[in-house]
């Protein structure tokens, strides 16, 4: 299938390398299950497992802690990829990059050999917790209490919406000392998924993204010991703030990859579905969808690129971050439900692909930060 506006760099030798490593993996083992596992709702671990094995997991966590050592912007071109072929499959692969990032980011050298290193190269799965079923755009406004205790931390609360729960081996938490205080009251905290007083949820029946694993996670009196708290007391929100800059990123690839997905179905699908004696592609109707829907791939495409390339420059890019995620998912949504416009009664229809996608697409719009709330910090940094 074709790659509308395809990239606006010009990729190196390494990148068309890895890209095509991608796609061929996509080709022959995700798009052949994808939609299986959408009927599931099952986890497909093994797939997961075969992923990590050609190095698709833990994108942008440096080599020598075992992580593929991909820039963003590199590693935007194997998420993108992956997520044309499921973005379950996508989110849970990202996923891991957003609860280890935390420990990059505010951690010690040797809590990165401790919290990073094995849990990256036994293959295993982390989890970020951060959002609460009281606390999900307001996330200053956290719940979850850690207290110290002598050499220790308790922590009390739930996490909700947690991607991964049900496989992870660790959680990196986020709980305040105290409420009042809000984000200043906020720390950072590893725990391991089998610690006494670790309970997690049932499996949520979602309407979308149903490979990927959404849990509820519970803690009650969890003892930790002191060097699991990352970074210093109170300094949690500014860490979980920093890698969502990070990780936004990676969703617009998701979002980009979804979208992708959706145009290239409905362009062929449109050069070959014939109506009144000829394909509706020649219909102006159906042109100016897909040219508008091809416009929000690229354009997608392009914000990503611009926020990796900027976060790998080492420069702070909450405004164009968000600007990506909001811009890419919302363009998913548009271009997903144009599909299925464009393959009509079939398109409404689990026979053909494009419902799933159009259902996937919608989770992009909420998670990681809502459009809302994308909408919200560009125009904080923009009035600045
Ligand atoms: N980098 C560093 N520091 C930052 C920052 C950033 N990007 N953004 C904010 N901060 C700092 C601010 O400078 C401020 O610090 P000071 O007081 O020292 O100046 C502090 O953090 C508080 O900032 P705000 O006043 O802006 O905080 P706020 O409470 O008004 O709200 C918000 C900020 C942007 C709305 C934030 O709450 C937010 O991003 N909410 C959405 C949460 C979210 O995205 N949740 C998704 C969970 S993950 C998920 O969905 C994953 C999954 O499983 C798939």
């Amino acid at each position: 299938m074709s790659q509308p506006c395809g990239p606006a760099f010009e990729f190196s030798e390494e990148q068309l390398a890895l890209q095509e490593q991608v796609r061929k993996f996509v080709e022959n083992e995700i798009v052949p299950a994808a939609s299986g596992f959408d009927q599931s709702g099952e986890f497909p671990i093994d797939l997961l497992q075969r992923g990590f094995e050609l190095g698709l997991r833990n994108f942008t966590l440096p080599e020598e802690l075992g992580g593929a050592g991909l820039s963003l912007f590199d590693a935007g071109i194997v998420i993108e990829e992956l997520a044309t072929g499921c973005g379950g499959f996508a989110t849970s692969m990202v996923a891991n990059d957003l609860a280890l990032t935390p420990i990059l980011i505010g951690g010690s050298a040797e809590q990165h050999k401790r919290f990073l290193k094995p849990v990256i190269e036994a293959g295993q799965f982390a989890s970020f917790c951060l959002t609460e079923p009281n606390a999900g755009s307001d996330a200053a406004g956290l719940y979850t209490q850690v207290h110290a205790d002598g050499d220790s931390y308790v922590i009390n609360g739930t996490k909700q919406w947690i991607t991964n729960a049900g496989f992870a081996t660790q959680f990196t938490v986020f709980a305040t000392h105290d409420r009042a205080k809000r984000h200043k009251g906020i720390s950072c905290l590893v725990v391991a998924a089998d610690a006494p007083g670790v309970s997690v949820g049932t499996h949520e029946d979602k309407l979308g993204q149903r490979a990927s694993d959404t849990r509820q996670v519970v803690f009650e009196n969890v003892v930790v010991s002191r060097d699991c708290l990352i970074g210093e007391e109170g300094q949690g929100f500014p860490i979980a703030m920093q890698t969502l800059d990070k990780s936004r990123p990676m969703t617009a690839n998701i979002a980009t990859g979804i979208g992708r997905a959706a145009f290239e179905y409905a362009r062929e699908y449109a050069l070959q579905r014939k109506q009144f004696g000829q394909a509706i592609a020649e219909y102006q109707a159906v042109q100016f969808m897909l040219a508008d829907m091809a416009t929000d791939v690229a354009a997608s495409r392009l914000l990503g690129q611009k926020s990796a390339a900027l976060i790998d420059n080492g420069q702070r890019a909450s405004l164009e971050s968000s600007m990506a995620k909001r811009f890419s998912a919302d363009a998913a949504m548009r271009i997903t439900t144009d599909a299925v416009q464009i393959y009509g009664g079939y398109g409404y229809t689990k026979e053909y692909p494009v419902e799933k996608l159009m259902r996937d697409a919608k989770l992009m719009q909420i998670y990681e930060g809502t459009s809302q709330i994308q909408r919200m910090v560009i125009a904080r940094e923009l009035l600045r």
